[in-house]
């Protein structure tokens, strides 16, 4: 599918994997509309590149619609990617003094990991779904899981469920849109250093580094964005979820 000429959203745009999507889809042609709740950041990248910046929650059936509005309005809207994060919790199952994990924060991991990622990925089909068909196909939808949903680590759970339900939504997804002529690809990243691990980045760089086996370091946001790319263009990639991460398998901690 051709990047040119289309429209597209990238929700949690604002942050590392989705900025550098942002730029990716921008440069090559996309109209691009940065749906986050980064106010200041979104509406820097308005500025410096003329995308739109919708404040959005993943979470919201209101803020979506209209992030998705926004990218009809620019041109027929093709692609859209989900970079979004958000808080997450975790801890052992059962923590040292024998107190079960905690439930609200499984919750809330579970509703922006995972009902957040379904929330845009409907939307964003039934928006796609009204687009003309350009060479047979309609558009396709990009997701963002995780390594942690094949090896979540001690202290992961909530993460790693939400992360395991992205991955399982991707194949059935493809296949329902499939009479739509919508694609539906995931990316599951290893370790990539962006804002969200904030001042401890480069220690993460310094602790990750020499556990990947090639290459040696994080990935980069530019990595991800590429990958992006090609998914968009390569018209025979669909159902399937890619692993980013250098081969790192998670270990156990
Ligand atoms: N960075 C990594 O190593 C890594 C590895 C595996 C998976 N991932 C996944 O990739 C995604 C992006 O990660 P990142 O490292 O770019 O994070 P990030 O913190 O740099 O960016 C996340 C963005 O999402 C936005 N956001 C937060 N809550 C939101 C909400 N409810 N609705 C819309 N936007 C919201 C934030 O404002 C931020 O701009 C996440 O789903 C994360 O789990 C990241």
């Amino acid at each position: 599918m051709q990047i040119s000429g289309s429209s597209a959203v990238v929700v949690g745009g604002a942050g590392g994997l989705g900025e550098a999507t942002v730029r990716r889809l921008h440069a090559a042609g996309a109209k691009v509309v940065v749906a986050d709740l980064a106010d200041e950041k979104g509406k820097a990248l308005e500025q410096e590149l003329g995308v739109r910046y919708v404040r959005t929650d993943a979470t919201s059936e209101d803020d979506v619609q209209a992030a998705l509005a926004e990218a009809e309005s620019a041109g027929p809207l093709r692609i859209s990617v989900d970079a979004h994060g958000g808080p997450a919790s975790g801890g052992r199952l059962v923590g040292k003094d024998g107190s079960p994990l905690d439930l609200a924060g499984f919750r809330t991991t579970i509703d922006v990991y995972l009902t957040g990622v379904f929330n845009v990925l409907r939307l964003a089909a039934a928006a796609i779904a009204r687009q003309e068909p350009l060479d047979g196909g309609r558009g396709v939808i990009v997701s963002t899981a995780s390594i942690a949903a094949y090896e979540g680590q001690i202290g992961q759970l909530p993460y790693a469920a939400a992360k395991g339900g992205v991955v399982s939504m991707t194949l059935v997804a493809a296949r329902d849109l499939s009479p739509l002529g919508i694609r539906v690809v995931t990316i599951a990243p290893g370790t990539f250093n962006t804002p969200a691990y904030g001042k401890a980045g480069d220690q993460l760089e310094a602790y990750w580094g020499p556990q990947i086996p090639y290459p040696k370091r994080m990935g980069l946001p530019a990595e991800y964005a590429g990958l992006v790319q090609h998914i968009v263009e390569n018209d025979y990639l669909n159902g399937e979820v890619v692993r980013l991460d250098g081969a790192l398998r998670f270990p156990p901690k």
